[in-house]
């Protein structure tokens, strides 16, 4: 048999890494001739034994050319999903889906969407199009932001972006949505902090200081975060914010002080800190951060925290306590504790709760805000275990057979009527309400590899593995494990397929978790300890 000419390997190997033979731009068509190409090449070079001289320094096989075929899959279909302003790649559309009638906005670039996409461009060492994406929402924050007459504040970021191609006059423009026409109406208090949190994957990434340090980014920086810090009537260091404001972008009960916003404010907070530069305005606002980082990781470790000892304690929790010797802070009524949370709750393991308002904690647990607490080190090394602790205690639950819920459990009956307002896309056990997300596999994993358990990992990919490629990459799962494709779900959604790519390049090199993770601050220890599952 022929063995390939290295040269046309490595062609092939940019291929699968979206970039043309010199480096310039490749449109859709022309990705799609490229990458049949590098298919057959991926083909035969599959074909040939693993010592074949081919691993040098210059070109490692294993590197380049997984063996797997399911990621030559998804990086062509990451490539597909690429969109270009004025010949430069921007972002990634939300889903290539050609069976599906009705774009809806998911041919848009989605900020939160484009997290997963970035990292794995990232890992690949194609930071250009980071960069790119970066700086052109940067340049979207600067414009005039109104729904109806109510005028947005500066610093609010979109929730996604489309590029308008006029052929005739051969011109791109943008049009963003900072949530006048998302379905819910609500802007994406995520974007902004996931901006943060991406700007300093990147300087992580790349080594490459210069963009954090441009006068736009940090004005951009300074913006997102004087709308989180600004004095108001709060009398708790977490933000308030209305339902549907971030991944859970419709209304399902979470407002308030969801743990996803917090999980992502405590992380973007850290990130700025690191890349804040120390002249006046920054200064200031760095003292700020401090003091708030200090404040909110006390509350979140403190009245957030649920185990079987907390547990236990709020059940025998007293009412109506008055002052500050309350011990029910909140004042949670116990006959409010749900009973799904008797049985779910390990002896052993623990996690943040979706929210604690005044007489208001939902006990439901969410994926993305508990990930993201254990990368952010906003969990104590302890709670991180506990954390892991508890997904490995109720793997059925939480992961079943396609990781990973979004939330857990879901709501049913009156209970969805009341909160979801009848959504019929959040039925129990679908969408948001309790579905099963792809792209939440590259948080576990990350998660993971931060807390030395990989196992757990290796396990959720195995379950990915088994179905993502031939199901052609779905958006969500329904269904109580997660077994059936979504009722609405999108197929080629990206992140779903970048979620898998990051999730893999990690395993293969868990250093890349670095990019997206943060140790432990010594003076943010907590206060109090009540978790059984930290002896
Ligand atoms: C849905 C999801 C949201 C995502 C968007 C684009 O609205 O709820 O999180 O950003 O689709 O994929």
């Amino acid at each position: 048999m022929d063995r390939p000419k290295k040269r046309d390997v490595l062609r092939a190997v940019n291929s699968m890494s979206c970039l043309s033979e010199n480096g310039e731009k490749k449109g859709a068509e022309r990705i799609r001739a490229v990458n049949s190409t590098s298919l057959s090449l991926y083909d035969s070079a599959h074909s040939l034994d693993g010592r074949s001289g081919w691993d040098t320094p210059v070109f490692s096989m294993k590197d380049s050319l997984d063996p797997n075929p399911m990621v030559t899959e998804a990086w062509e279909a990451l490539c597909r999903s690429q969109v270009y302003f004025r010949g430069k790649p921007v972002g990634t559309i939300a889903a290539y889906d050609p069976a599906s009638e009705d774009a809806l906005n998911y041919d848009q670039v989605f900020v939160r969407d484009f997290v997963p996409s970035a990292l794995a461009f990232l890992m690949k060492g194609e930071s250009e199009i980071v960069k790119n994406f970066l700086l052109k929402t940067l340049h979207i924050q600067g414009q005039d932001k109104r729904i109806d007459r109510f005028k947005l504040g500066d610093g609010a970021m979109p929730a996604s972006f489309k590029v308008l191609h006029n052929p005739i006059k051969e011109t791109d423009t943008i049009i963003a949505d900072f949530g006048e026409s998302a379905i819910g109406r609500v802007a994406p208090v995520d974007s902004g902090f996931w901006w943060i949190i991406l700007l300093r994957a990147y300087t992580k990434s790349t080594g490459d200081l210069s963009l954090a340090e441009r006068p736009e980014c940090q004005k951009g920086m300074r913006l997102i975060l004087s709308l989180c810090l600004s004095e108001g009537f709060d009398t708790f260091p977490t933000l308030l914010c209305a339902d549907g404001c971030s991944m859970i972008d419709r209304r399902m009960g979470v407002y308030g002080y969801p743990i996803e916003i917090q999980a992502l404010f405590f992380m973007a907070l850290r990130s700025a800190l690191s890349m804040l530069k120390h002249d006046s305005e920054g200064k200031e606002l760095m003292d700020k951060i401090v003091k708030r980082l200090h404040a909110l990781s006390f509350h979140m470790r403190s009245y957030f925290w649920l185990d079987f000892q907390q547990l236990n304690d709020i059940y025998r929790y007293k009412t109506e306590e008055y002052s500050h010797t309350a011990v029910n802070k909140f004042n949670v009524i116990p006959d409010s504790i749900p009973d799904w949370i008797f049985d779910f709750m390990p002896l052993r393991g623990g996690y943040f709760v979706g929210n604690v308002s005044p007489a208001h904690m939902d006990f439901r647990w969410f994926a993305l805000g508990n990930c993201i607490a254990v990368l952010s080190s906003l969990a104590t090394p302890e709670q991180s275990n506990a954390i892991m602790d508890l997904i490995e205690a109720r793997w059925e639950e939480l992961v079943g057979e396609m990781p990973l819920k979004i939330c857990y459990p879901a709501m049913e009956s009156h209970e969805w009527r009341i909160v979801t307002g009848c959504d019929p896309k959040n039925t129990r056990w679908s969408y948001h309400n309790g579905g099963s997300w792809p792209v939440l596999l590259w948080l576990l994993t990350a998660a993971s590899i931060k807390t030395g358990r990989p196992q757990i990992a290796r396990r959720a990919i195995d379950l990915a593995e088994a179905r993502l490629l031939k199901d052609g990459w779905p958006e969500y799962y329904d269904g109580k494990s997660g077994r059936f494709i979504g009722k609405q779900a999108r197929k080629f959604q990206t992140w779903s397929t970048a979620g898998y790519l990051v999730a893999k390049m990690m395993m293969d090199d868990p250093t890349h978790v670095g990019m997206i993770s943060m140790e432990e601050e010594k003076h943010m220890k907590p206060l109090l300890k009540r978790s059984s599952s930290w002896t």
